[in-house]
Protein backbone atom coordinates (compact mmCIF):
# COMPACT_ATOMS: atom_id res chain seq x y z
CA UNK A 1 0.00 0.00 0.00
CA UNK A 2 1.65 3.33 -1.21
CA UNK A 3 1.03 5.89 1.49
CA UNK A 4 1.14 9.83 0.98
CA UNK A 5 1.29 11.87 4.59
CA UNK A 6 -0.16 15.49 3.57
CA UNK A 7 1.06 18.37 6.00
CA UNK A 8 4.09 16.21 6.79
CA UNK A 9 4.65 18.74 10.24
CA UNK A 10 5.33 17.06 13.76
CA UNK A 11 2.42 14.35 13.96
CA UNK A 12 2.28 14.01 9.98
CA UNK A 13 6.12 13.43 10.24
CA UNK A 14 5.55 10.86 13.35
CA UNK A 15 3.11 8.99 11.93
CA UNK A 16 4.38 8.98 8.15
CA UNK A 17 8.14 8.24 9.86
CA UNK A 18 6.60 5.11 12.31
CA UNK A 19 5.16 3.40 8.99
CA UNK A 20 7.95 4.09 6.94
CA UNK A 21 10.20 2.56 9.92
CA UNK A 22 7.40 -0.43 10.06
CA UNK A 23 8.20 -1.74 5.90
CA UNK A 24 5.35 0.58 5.02
CA UNK A 25 5.90 2.47 1.36
CA UNK A 26 5.33 6.16 2.60
CA UNK A 27 6.30 9.34 0.72
CA UNK A 28 5.63 13.12 3.35
CA UNK A 29 4.65 16.38 1.44
CA UNK A 30 4.89 19.53 3.15
CA UNK A 31 5.07 22.78 0.87
CA UNK A 32 5.11 24.93 3.64
CA UNK A 33 8.15 23.43 5.28
CA UNK A 34 10.72 23.42 3.14
CA UNK A 35 13.69 23.24 5.46
CA UNK A 36 12.26 20.36 7.11
CA UNK A 37 11.34 18.67 3.90
CA UNK A 38 15.17 19.00 2.76
CA UNK A 39 16.77 17.61 5.70
CA UNK A 40 14.23 14.42 5.85
CA UNK A 41 15.52 14.46 1.78
CA UNK A 42 19.63 14.80 2.73
CA UNK A 43 19.65 12.89 5.92
CA UNK A 44 16.43 10.69 6.75
CA UNK A 45 13.87 11.30 9.60
CA UNK A 46 14.94 11.71 12.86
CA UNK A 47 12.11 10.49 15.73
CA UNK A 48 13.70 10.88 19.67
CA UNK A 49 11.12 9.69 22.00
CA UNK A 50 12.34 9.80 26.13
CA UNK A 51 16.46 7.68 25.94
CA UNK A 52 15.17 6.39 22.25
CA UNK A 53 15.48 7.33 18.86
CA UNK A 54 15.67 6.01 15.25
CA UNK A 55 16.59 7.08 11.81
CA UNK A 56 14.38 6.34 9.44
CA UNK A 57 14.85 7.08 5.26
CA UNK A 58 11.82 8.53 3.98
CA UNK A 59 11.10 10.29 0.81
CA UNK A 60 9.88 14.02 1.33
CA UNK A 61 8.99 16.92 -0.97
CA UNK A 62 7.61 19.97 -0.78
CA UNK A 63 6.31 20.15 -4.56
CA UNK A 64 2.66 18.33 -5.09
CA UNK A 65 3.84 17.11 -8.76
CA UNK A 66 6.34 15.12 -7.60
CA UNK A 67 3.78 12.73 -5.18
CA UNK A 68 2.69 9.33 -6.69
CA UNK A 69 -0.77 8.25 -6.90
CA UNK A 70 -1.23 7.38 -2.94
CA UNK A 71 -3.78 4.27 -1.71
CA UNK A 72 -3.64 6.05 1.28
CA UNK A 73 -3.68 9.62 2.18
CA UNK A 74 -2.77 10.79 5.84
CA UNK A 75 -4.10 14.21 5.96
CA UNK A 76 -2.73 16.06 8.54
CA UNK A 77 -2.79 19.95 8.00
CA UNK A 78 -4.46 22.60 9.97
CA UNK A 79 -8.05 22.87 9.59
CA UNK A 80 -7.81 25.69 7.14
CA UNK A 81 -5.48 25.03 5.01
CA UNK A 82 -7.99 21.59 4.05
CA UNK A 83 -9.29 22.65 0.62
CA UNK A 84 -5.79 24.00 -0.42
CA UNK A 85 -4.81 21.04 0.38
CA UNK A 86 -6.70 18.49 -1.20
CA UNK A 87 -6.67 20.74 -4.65
CA UNK A 88 -2.87 20.14 -4.47
CA UNK A 89 -2.97 16.47 -3.96
CA UNK A 90 -6.18 15.81 -6.32
CA UNK A 91 -4.07 14.42 -9.25
CA UNK A 92 -2.78 11.50 -6.48
CA UNK A 93 -6.10 10.43 -5.89
CA UNK A 94 -7.90 7.24 -7.85
CA UNK A 95 -10.99 5.82 -7.43
CA UNK A 96 -9.89 3.67 -5.22
CA UNK A 97 -7.58 6.02 -2.48
CA UNK A 98 -8.42 6.18 0.89
CA UNK A 99 -8.42 9.29 2.84
CA UNK A 100 -7.92 9.38 6.41
CA UNK A 101 -8.08 12.65 8.61
CA UNK A 102 -6.91 12.63 12.05
CA UNK A 103 -7.10 16.98 12.21
CA UNK A 104 -7.93 18.93 15.05
CA UNK A 105 -11.51 20.56 14.79
CA UNK A 106 -14.53 20.12 12.97
CA UNK A 107 -16.09 21.41 9.62
CA UNK A 108 -13.23 20.51 7.24
CA UNK A 109 -14.75 17.23 6.27
CA UNK A 110 -17.07 18.82 3.41
CA UNK A 111 -13.94 20.00 1.95
CA UNK A 112 -12.18 16.91 1.64
CA UNK A 113 -15.76 15.28 0.45
CA UNK A 114 -15.26 17.29 -2.91
CA UNK A 115 -12.56 15.13 -3.65
CA UNK A 116 -13.16 11.90 -2.11
CA UNK A 117 -16.76 9.68 -2.10
CA UNK A 118 -17.87 8.98 1.32
CA UNK A 119 -17.32 5.40 1.00
CA UNK A 120 -13.27 5.95 1.34
CA UNK A 121 -13.40 8.35 3.77
CA UNK A 122 -11.87 7.77 7.45
CA UNK A 123 -12.22 10.49 9.97
CA UNK A 124 -10.32 9.65 13.21
CA UNK A 125 -8.77 11.57 16.13
CA UNK A 126 -5.78 10.79 17.66
CA UNK A 127 -3.81 11.18 21.02
CA UNK A 128 -0.41 10.90 20.07
CA UNK A 129 1.74 13.46 20.72
CA UNK A 130 4.46 14.93 18.53
CA UNK A 131 6.88 18.20 18.62
CA UNK A 132 8.98 19.51 15.79
CA UNK A 133 12.67 19.83 17.63
CA UNK A 134 13.96 20.82 14.37
CA UNK A 135 14.44 20.22 10.63
CA UNK A 136 13.95 16.69 10.00
CA UNK A 137 13.96 15.55 14.11
CA UNK A 138 10.90 15.32 15.94
CA UNK A 139 9.83 14.26 19.12
CA UNK A 140 7.69 11.43 19.72
CA UNK A 141 5.73 13.58 22.84
CA UNK A 142 3.13 11.75 23.72
CA UNK A 143 1.51 8.50 23.19
CA UNK A 144 -1.98 7.47 23.13
CA UNK A 145 -4.96 5.98 21.32
CA UNK A 146 -5.95 6.79 17.55
CA UNK A 147 -9.64 6.10 16.68
CA UNK A 148 -11.18 5.66 13.53
CA UNK A 149 -14.32 5.32 11.10
CA UNK A 150 -15.85 4.99 7.84
CA UNK A 151 -17.59 8.48 6.99
CA UNK A 152 -20.22 6.16 5.43
CA UNK A 153 -20.50 2.59 5.12
CA UNK A 154 -19.48 -0.43 7.59
CA UNK A 155 -15.95 -2.07 8.05
CA UNK A 156 -14.30 -3.64 5.56
CA UNK A 157 -11.42 -5.94 4.89
CA UNK A 158 -9.40 -2.99 3.09
CA UNK A 159 -10.03 -0.77 6.13
CA UNK A 160 -9.05 -3.63 8.39
CA UNK A 161 -5.54 -3.64 6.80
CA UNK A 162 -5.39 -0.04 6.98
CA UNK A 163 -6.03 -0.95 10.65
CA UNK A 164 -3.08 -3.51 10.49
CA UNK A 165 -0.65 -1.50 9.32
CA UNK A 166 -0.67 1.66 11.69
CA UNK A 167 -1.16 -1.27 14.76
CA UNK A 168 2.37 -2.91 12.88
CA UNK A 169 4.21 0.49 12.90
CA UNK A 170 3.17 0.41 16.92
CA UNK A 171 0.52 3.44 16.30
CA UNK A 172 -2.55 1.91 18.95
CA UNK A 173 -5.67 1.97 16.52
CA UNK A 174 -8.82 1.51 17.36
CA UNK A 175 -11.72 1.29 14.97
CA UNK A 176 -15.11 3.39 15.87
CA UNK A 177 -18.71 3.29 14.44
CA UNK A 178 -19.17 6.59 16.76
CA UNK A 179 -16.66 8.65 14.84
CA UNK A 180 -18.79 12.11 15.29
CA UNK A 181 -19.38 11.32 18.54
CA UNK A 182 -15.51 11.08 19.36
CA UNK A 183 -14.95 14.06 16.95
CA UNK A 184 -17.45 16.06 19.58
CA UNK A 185 -15.67 14.54 22.35
CA UNK A 186 -12.30 16.08 21.34
CA UNK A 187 -13.50 19.19 20.50
CA UNK A 188 -14.75 19.74 24.11
CA UNK A 189 -10.76 19.40 25.47
CA UNK A 190 -9.83 21.73 22.02
CA UNK A 191 -12.12 24.30 22.80
CA UNK A 192 -11.36 24.68 26.51
CA UNK A 193 -7.51 24.02 26.40
CA UNK A 194 -6.52 25.63 23.09
CA UNK A 195 -7.84 29.59 23.34
CA UNK A 196 -7.33 30.05 26.75
CA UNK A 197 -3.54 28.25 26.62
CA UNK A 198 -3.28 30.59 23.50
CA UNK A 199 -5.09 33.99 24.74
CA UNK A 200 -2.89 33.85 28.37
CA UNK A 201 0.74 32.67 26.87
CA UNK A 202 0.76 29.63 28.70
CA UNK A 203 1.11 26.09 28.90
CA UNK A 204 -1.49 23.37 29.23
CA UNK A 205 -0.74 22.58 33.02
CA UNK A 206 -2.20 26.30 33.39
CA UNK A 207 -5.91 24.79 32.62
CA UNK A 208 -5.21 23.54 35.71
CA UNK A 209 -3.33 25.21 37.75
CA UNK A 210 -4.82 28.95 37.89
CA UNK A 211 -8.01 28.85 39.16
CA UNK A 212 -9.61 31.48 37.08
CA UNK A 213 -8.94 29.80 34.04
CA UNK A 214 -9.47 26.22 35.75
CA UNK A 215 -13.40 28.00 36.00
CA UNK A 216 -13.32 29.45 32.97
CA UNK A 217 -12.51 26.42 30.93
CA UNK A 218 -14.91 24.41 32.75
CA UNK A 219 -17.44 27.29 31.51
CA UNK A 220 -16.28 26.35 28.14
CA UNK A 221 -16.61 22.70 28.88
CA UNK A 222 -20.10 22.72 29.37
CA UNK A 223 -21.37 25.46 27.03
CA UNK A 224 -19.61 22.87 24.39
CA UNK A 225 -21.25 19.98 26.42
CA UNK A 226 -25.04 21.07 25.43
CA UNK A 227 -24.50 21.39 21.59
CA UNK A 228 -22.13 17.97 21.73
CA UNK A 229 -25.23 16.16 23.29
CA UNK A 230 -27.18 16.57 20.22
CA UNK A 231 -24.03 15.02 18.66
CA UNK A 232 -24.21 11.99 20.33
CA UNK A 233 -21.91 12.97 23.44
CA UNK A 234 -23.32 11.29 26.55
CA UNK A 235 -21.10 12.70 28.91
CA UNK A 236 -22.07 14.33 32.20
CA UNK A 237 -21.00 18.12 32.68
CA UNK A 238 -18.47 16.52 35.63
CA UNK A 239 -17.23 14.12 33.12
CA UNK A 240 -16.69 16.46 30.34
CA UNK A 241 -14.70 19.49 32.52
CA UNK A 242 -12.63 15.99 34.37
CA UNK A 243 -11.58 15.31 30.55
CA UNK A 244 -10.78 18.49 30.00
CA UNK A 245 -8.68 18.63 33.18
CA UNK A 246 -7.21 15.32 32.94
CA UNK A 247 -5.86 16.41 29.58
CA UNK A 248 -4.55 19.26 30.75
CA UNK A 249 -2.78 17.55 33.69
CA UNK A 250 -1.46 15.18 31.15
CA UNK A 251 0.04 17.31 28.40
CA UNK A 252 0.95 20.17 31.42
CA UNK A 253 4.07 20.80 29.88
CA UNK A 254 2.67 21.34 26.34
CA UNK A 255 2.56 24.15 24.20
CA UNK A 256 -1.26 23.83 22.66
CA UNK A 257 -1.51 23.96 18.81
CA UNK A 258 -3.13 27.13 19.19
CA UNK A 259 -0.45 29.12 21.18
CA UNK A 260 2.14 27.54 18.84
CA UNK A 261 0.39 28.99 15.91
CA UNK A 262 -0.18 32.32 17.70
CA UNK A 263 3.73 32.81 18.82
CA UNK A 264 4.37 31.83 14.85
CA UNK A 265 1.66 34.78 13.90
CA UNK A 266 0.07 31.63 11.94
CA UNK A 267 -3.57 31.58 11.46
CA UNK A 268 -5.46 29.74 14.04
CA UNK A 269 -8.01 26.69 13.30
CA UNK A 270 -10.15 28.89 16.13
CA UNK A 271 -13.50 28.36 13.43
CA UNK A 272 -12.86 24.78 13.13
CA UNK A 273 -12.58 24.82 16.93
CA UNK A 274 -14.73 27.48 19.32
CA UNK A 275 -16.01 28.03 15.65
CA UNK A 276 -17.73 24.98 14.84
CA UNK A 277 -19.40 24.87 18.55
CA UNK A 278 -20.99 28.58 17.44
CA UNK A 279 -22.09 27.37 14.23
CA UNK A 280 -23.77 24.15 15.41
CA UNK A 281 -25.05 25.87 18.60
CA UNK A 282 -26.76 28.26 16.12
CA UNK A 283 -28.52 25.22 13.67
CA UNK A 284 -29.50 23.53 17.12
CA UNK A 285 -31.08 26.75 18.99
CA UNK A 286 -28.10 26.37 21.86
CA UNK A 287 -26.51 29.72 22.71
CA UNK A 288 -22.93 29.75 23.06
CA UNK A 289 -21.62 32.79 23.85
CA UNK A 290 -18.71 32.24 25.79
CA UNK A 291 -17.43 30.40 22.87
CA UNK A 292 -18.41 33.22 20.44
CA UNK A 293 -16.23 35.45 22.91
CA UNK A 294 -13.11 33.35 22.67
CA UNK A 295 -13.39 33.55 18.50
CA UNK A 296 -13.93 36.91 18.72
CA UNK A 297 -10.95 37.04 21.18
CA UNK A 298 -8.29 35.00 19.30
CA UNK A 299 -9.05 37.32 16.06
CA UNK A 300 -8.79 40.26 17.77
CA UNK A 301 -5.49 39.34 19.07
CA UNK A 302 -4.62 38.63 15.41
CA UNK A 303 -6.03 41.54 14.03
CA UNK A 304 -3.98 43.56 16.39
CA UNK A 305 -1.03 41.93 16.16
CA UNK A 306 -0.53 41.34 12.38
CA UNK A 307 -3.16 44.13 11.09
CA UNK A 308 -1.56 43.89 7.72
CA UNK A 309 -1.19 40.43 6.77
CA UNK A 310 -4.13 38.80 8.19
CA UNK A 311 -6.29 38.01 5.86
CA UNK A 312 -7.84 34.92 7.29
CA UNK A 313 -9.12 36.98 10.39
CA UNK A 314 -11.64 39.78 8.72
CA UNK A 315 -12.15 43.34 10.92
CA UNK A 316 -14.51 42.43 14.11
CA UNK A 317 -18.71 42.82 12.91
CA UNK A 318 -21.35 42.43 15.39
CA UNK A 319 -22.87 38.85 15.93
CA UNK A 320 -24.33 37.07 13.11
CA UNK A 321 -22.54 39.07 10.32
CA UNK A 322 -19.07 36.99 10.32
CA UNK A 323 -18.71 35.18 7.50
CA UNK A 324 -16.85 32.69 8.99
CA UNK A 325 -19.72 31.88 11.93
O1 LIG B 1 -4.33 20.98 19.90
C1 LIG B 1 -3.63 20.55 20.82
O2 LIG B 1 -2.64 21.16 21.26
C2 LIG B 1 -3.96 19.19 21.40
O3 LIG B 1 -5.06 18.65 20.68
C3 LIG B 1 -4.22 19.16 22.92
C4 LIG B 1 -5.00 17.91 23.25
C5 LIG B 1 -4.95 20.38 23.40
C6 LIG B 1 -2.92 19.01 23.66
O4 LIG B 1 -2.03 20.08 23.50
Amino acid sequence: MKICIVGAGALGSLFGGLLARAGASVSLYNPSNVAHVQAIHSAGLHIERDAESWHVAVPATATPEALAEADLVGLFVKAHQTARAMEQIAPTLSPRSWVLSLQNGIGMESEILRFVPAERFLRGVTAQGATLLAPGRVRWAGVGPTRLGRWRGPLTPEIEEILALLRRAQIETEYSEEIERLLWEKLIINCAINPLTALFDQPNGSIVHDPELREIAGTVAREVLRVAQAHGVKLSEAEAVERVETVACKTAQNISSMLQDVRRGRPTEIDYINGAVVRGGRRLGIATPINLLLVKLIAAGRMLKHPATSPLAPPLKREGDSPSL
